[in-house]
């Protein structure tokens, strides 16, 4: 199968950092179909042989596994040209698409890796030149709107260009092979399906906790916020996974309609249970692993008295029969204790103990990186003695071990989905919309709310009131207990 593949902001970040090593790892795996053409197109004049070196270049920055010898690059390049675009510019749409037609390859995936006030204008470019033909996909990298009325207006123009089959959302946190494990966990075996539900579990808990700060991305983080940056997309899709039913089969629509369901389930917030059951904070100096880091406000190009978000907890539930009264705790945050994206399923207690001592109730955790596996957690007895108390045992998996040779990248995997028009990986329009109205009533509550985040300082788990949220229903976060 022929595929052009072109990158939009083929001179940008996210294609250097992510897109082109991922490509990379797919060429070197040798997954990318053949007879691939990989473009980038971006406003500077250069050349095929320039734009290489220029990736060469970038190359060295990354991690050394993944970093590509003078031989592999030579053959890798061979694939990749440039070509400058100015996106307002109809006749550079138009020979893009001269260029496309050269050879007219079964697949052309366009990738818009800009900053995402051009996607509409692309979007409408790429209609009137004629380039969203059936063979066409387009790729929309996030963050897809700031808000509800910002998302449904991208989602208006791609819709009036392409038809949703063609459109290809990135969450990459479900290009991610232990987050993929989630659905093998709850629909490929049938060990807890009977106990996945209100009447076994007393809470959950997702977490996606970063070490690092906001580095060199201070001004588009500062207008994001940790809401719409991670709660919005990851957290939410990774919340209806957890929570979804059984799609009727492994089809993209069958999952993206069980998820969307669980979307429309989520509790609404409203101004009053915003205020009682959402906790933002944001970052002060502190120490990583033994070294000092600035506070948020003193990193580069952030506004002085900034109230944007860089740490938010919540509590909410899913209001349906599965799982009515379940508290799900999410939360994330930049320069927290450790970098951790896991999420912890605890179970209910025993309902009645017969054994001395204290009883901790059983506790699943899926862990999604750095480590990729699943703890179980029991209770044993040693064996010592008739009246010993029973001892936490853990049964643990480590996918990593396990699959090591088979595993692929977040970014490599959703390419190759890209490419191939499976779409089961990417989030469909009506999922991200319900996923903006759901946060709306928060950020409509903190517009107006004075107070601002709350403070903590880098290297601990977030402000002492997202530990509060959680006692106030009789929980503890997993580092707590
Ligand atoms: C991105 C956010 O979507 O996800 C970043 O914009 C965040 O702020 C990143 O750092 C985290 O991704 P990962 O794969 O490193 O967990």
């Amino acid at each position: 199968m022929s595929f052009d593949l072109v990158f939009f902001g083929g001179t940008g970040d996210l294609t250097w950092r992510k897109l082109m090593p991922a490509l990379f790892q797919a060429f070197r795996h040798g997954k990318l179909p053949e007879g691939g053409r990989i473009l980038a197109v971006a406003r500077d004049e250069q050349t095929d042989e320039r734009y290489r070196e220029w990736l060469k270049e970038r190359f060295r920055e990354v991690e050394a596994g993944k970093r590509p010898n003078d031989e592999e690059f030579e053959r890798f390049a061979s694939l990749v040209h440039y070509r400058r675009m100015d996106l307002s510019q109809p006749e550079h749409y138009a020979r893009l698409k001269e260029w496309l037609g050269e050879r007219n390859a079964d697949t052309v995936v366009l990738y818009l890796a800009t900053s995402p006030h051009l996607f509409t204008q692309i979007c409408q470019q790429l209609g009137e030149a004629g380039l969203n033909g059936p063979k066409v996909r387009v790729v929309l990298e996030k963050p897809l709107g700031h808000d509800l009325a910002s998302a449904q207006e991208i989602n208006k123009v791609v819709r009036s260009v392409f038809a949703e089959t063609q459109a290809f959302r990135i969450d990459h946190y479900l290009g991610k092979p232990s987050v993929q494990n989630l659905m093998a966990l709850r629909f490929g075996n049938a060990l807890f399906e009977p106990l996945w539900r209100r009447e076994s579990i007393a809470n959950i808990q997702i977490t996606l906790a970063e070490g690092l700060g906001v580095g060199t991305r201070g001004p588009f983080y500062d207008g994001t916020g940790a809401l719409r940056d991670m709660i919005q997309n990851h957290a939410l899709q990774l919340l209806t996974m957890i929570a979804m039913e059984a799609p009727s089969s492994n089809d993209a629509d069958a999952i993206r309609d069980e998820k969307l369901k669980v979307l429309r389930a989520l509790k609404p917030f409203t101004a009053e249970s915003v205020a009682r059951d959402v906790v933002r904070g944001q970052y002060r100096a502190g120490n990583i692993e033994g070294k000092p880091v600035p506070g948020y406000l003193d990193e580069g190009k952030i506004p002085a008295g900034s109230q944007t978000e860089t740490f938010v907890a919540l509590r909410t539930e899913v209001q349906n029969w599965r799982w009515a009264g379940v508290p799900f705790y999410l939360r994330t945050g930049k320069r927290l204790a450790a970098r951790d994206a896991q999420i912890v399923i605890n179970f209910r207690p025993v309902p009645h103990p017969i054994f001395p001592g204290s009883s901790c109730p059983n506790r699943l955790i899926i862990k999604l990186q750095p480590e990729d596996g699943l703890e179980l957690q029991l209770m044993a007895a040693k064996g010592g003695s008739s009246t010993e108390a029973l001892s936490p045992v853990s049964l643990d998996l480590d996918f990593d071990k396990a699959f090591a040779a088979d595993r692929v990248g977040a970014y490599e995997r959703l390419l190759l989905d890209a490419i191939a028009g499976k779409l089961n990986l990417f989030v469909r329009s009506d999922e991200q919309e319900q996923a903006w109205k759901w946060v709306e009533p928060i950020l409509d509550f903190w517009k107006q709310d004075s107070t601002g985040p709350r403070n903590y300082v880098a290297g601990t788990w977030g402000p002492p009131a997202a530990s509060a949220l959680v006692a106030r229903d009789g929980h503890s976060w997993i580092e707590e207990c």
